[in-house]
């Protein structure tokens, strides 16, 4: 099979890195930020629920204070922007506002949003451990397309785990239900970053059958 990169995605795939030296000077507009997380949640969600929220740390003073929650990791200060994605618990009680707009808009049918409110709401009511389990994977689908949209739109960007999450939680405000799962820096690039570092050989991660 020939496969063509007409969009550029494979591009932007195989030219990312995570970047350490963000330049301090440059920031960008909350129309950006928007346009970013427009991106973002254009990612996949097991039913469509859209378990997930998202803080943009922009200004200078709370930049700061997510720095120091974040073991003081000077890109957190430095980038224009670091997002605190969380996901969200409980789907069987964000699932029916979540398709809300799938039935309005004929993109599901009634019997189709009935039956997956249903599933939703067997699958995870009575099973803490799913829920944060899908809580992590669809904070860290959207993390990943965070970083590829950044990019294509001219910016850089770096995934964080270094971070205090119950600090964050509550100096962020972030929702009851909220498991931050990880900081994205995005900005710009200063001088002195790494190259782009190499993988495993897909011998030794890859099964075929
Ligand atoms: C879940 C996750 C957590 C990470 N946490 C940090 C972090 O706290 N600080 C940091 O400098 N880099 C962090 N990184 C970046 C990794 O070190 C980086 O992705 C890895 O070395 C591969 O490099 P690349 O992204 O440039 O390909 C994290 C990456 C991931 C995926």
């Amino acid at each position: 099979m020939n496969i063509t990169n007409s969009t550029g995605i494979l591009d932007t795939i195989n030219s990312r890195r995570s970047i350490n030296n963000f330049n301090s000077t440059k920031t960008i507009t909350e129309a950006k930020i928007n346009e970013l997380i427009r991106y973002t949640t254009k990612a996949p969600t097991a039913f469509n629920v859209q378990n997930w929220h998202f803080v943009a740390v922009h200004t200078s003073e709370q930049k700061t204070k997510l720095k120091n929650l974040a073991y003081g990791q000077q890109k957190v200060e430095d980038a224009a922007v670091t997002f605190i994605v969380s996901g969200l618990l409980e789907p069987q009680n964000l699932i029916k506002h979540s398709l809300d707009s799938s039935l309005k808009d004929n993109v599901l049918s009634q019997e189709m949003v009935d039956g997956w409110i249903n599933a939703v709401s067997n699958m995870y009511s009575d099973n803490p451990i799913l829920q944060r389990d899908e809580a992590i994977r669809s904070a860290s689908l959207a993390a990943m397309t965070m970083m590829l949209s950044a990019e294509a739109m001219g910016m850089v960007s770096c995934p964080l785990i270094g971070f205090d999450p119950n600090g964050v939680k509550e100096a962020f405000s972030l929702p009851e239900l909220a498991v931050p799962a990880m900081l994205i820096t995005v900005g710009f690039e200063a001088d002195g970053n790494w190259p782009q570092k190499p993988r495993i050989d897909n011998t030794e991660v890859l099964t075929i059958v």
